[in-house]
């Protein structure tokens, strides 16, 4: 059966805490099962002097209907203010409905206020007040429960599930909430089920590796909570001002390429692609192409092959548009030493993370052969210390040795394609 469903898209303005209508999404799901979504920001809003896109190219500000087809016809920037994995287990868990009997709008309905980026959506014309008050560090530990609880498929109290609703709609597939300390809000990463490792110490190592090698991550620490550890990662979609927080739009890597999200369709999911992009995205187009560079080069250096196009995005600043600090690199320790793969493809020889291919198209990043090379030496550099460090951030001996496998392997330093 053709059906419509909508939703009401709200947006935080810019230097204010107000947040008004903006928009109208409509999403028709047709005979064949696609789905075709029509956009309208509202008048009322297009009549406000400040007023702002979602996004510039694919949203921009005008009374004229927009469709979409792509994403189950959400648009990439009101999808990227909607729940992930992890926010999608929670709201099926808390209305008790299969996967089966939602659609991606109720998703997007039931996620809460305060998701990632500047926008909410909701049923009614109006935005709904701001409740409740943010989670509290002294919560972590009943918060961990709880998400252990949900992994496992057991009930969990509804008050509880209301605490973690500020994480639902941060994205990603690890449990999480959003936690308030001082004035300051950060996304709480909790160990998930069937972890090998400590992965939250080796988050966090592996971020400020990151940031010895010259890349620009958030703030993060460790919070100890009754025998676990949770990743504590700054918000950088927040700033804390008398009465509440500012939010900043975000638009992710999935967004700018205007690509599908599952792995089947990732012709798109390019770092050149990405780089090109942010040569009219960003307000410092040169320096962030260059920033992104290195987080590949990285990211190639410590095997993070979960880097899709989610795992990048942008943020309206006060100065513009301009890459967010880098946030989820994870090694993985996979075990071939001839080939490993990134998310995104890397050059002309696709998504393999050897050096042959890091340069092959470095002049898309705005650096020459010599200069992309420097870029890798330094990381390269850096990365060999990563033991210590990693000794020194406290992550386990045996922690180490398991993750051993992901740093460096020969294949990285390759400088041409193996012979066919
Ligand atoms: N420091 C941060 N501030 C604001 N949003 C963030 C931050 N880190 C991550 N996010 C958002 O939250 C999502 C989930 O975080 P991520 O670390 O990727 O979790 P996961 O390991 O579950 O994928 C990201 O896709 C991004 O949109
Ligand atoms: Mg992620």
């Amino acid at each position: 059966m053709p059906s419509e469903r909508q939703a009401y898209v709200y947006v935080q303005l810019p230097g204010t805490l107000d947040t008004v209508p903006a928009a109208l999404l409509k999403v028709e799901q047709l005979r064949d099962g696609t789905y075709v979504g029509r956009f309208r920001y509202g008048d009322r809003y297009l009549e406000r002097k400040d007023a702002v896109a979602f996004d510039s190219f694919q949203l921009p500000l005008g009374d004229t209907v927009q469709e979409f087809t792509k994403l189950k016809g959400i648009p990439g920037a009101v999808r990227d203010a909607g729940p992930d994995a992890w926010g999608r287990r929670v709201i099926e868990h808390k209305l008790q409905r299969s996967p089966r009997d939602l659609e991606e709008i109720d998703y997007l309905l039931n996620g809460p206020q305060d998701g990632a980026g500047n926008l909410s959506v909701g049923a009614t014309l109006d935005a709904p007040k701001a409740g409740r008050r943010h989670n509290r560090t002294h919560q972590l530990a009943d918060l961990i429960e709880a998400a252990e609880a949900i992994e496992e498929g057991k009930r969990v109290p509804v008050h509880i599930l209301e605490q973690l609703e500020p994480g639902t709609s941060m994205g990603g597939a690890r449990p999480k909430a959003t936690i308030e300390d001082g004035n300051r809000l950060w996304l709480g990463k909790f160990p998930g089920k069937g972890d090998r490792c400590n992965l939250q110490r080796v988050e966090y190592a592996t971020s400020e590796l990151a940031r010895r090698c010259g890349i620009t991550v958030c703030n993060s620490r460790l919070e100890s909570v009754a025998g676990h550890e949770a990743l504590m990662v700054e918000r950088f979609d927040r700033e804390h001002t008398e009465g509440g927080y500012l939010r900043f739009g975000l638009v992710s890597g999935l967004t700018m390429l205007d690509c599908e999200d599952s792995h089947v369709d990732r012709v798109r999911w390019s770092y050149p692609l990405l780089a090109d992009e942010l040569r009219r995205w960003s307000d410092k187009p040169d320096g962030d192409r260059v920033e992104l560079f290195r987080r590949v080069v990285f990211n190639a250096a410590v095997t993070n092959n979960d880097d899709h196009p989610r795992n990048h995005a942008v943020l309206r600043t006060k100065r513009g548009w301009l890459l967010t600090p880098a946030y989820d690199l994870v090694p993985a320790p996979l075990v071939s030493l001839e080939r490993r793969d990134l998310a995104m493809t890397i050059g002309t020889y696709g998504r393999t993370a050897s050096i042959y291919n890091l340069l092959s198209q470095c002049e898309q990043f705005g650096l020459t052969t010599e200069a992309a090379r420097k870029e890798i030496e330094n990381v390269v550099t850096t990365v060999h210390t990563w033991r210590e460090h990693f000794r020194a951030c406290g992550v386990s001996a045996k922690d180490i040795e398991y993750m051993a496998q992901a740093f460096l392997p020969e294949c990285f330093f390759f400088e041409k394609p193996p012979e066919e």
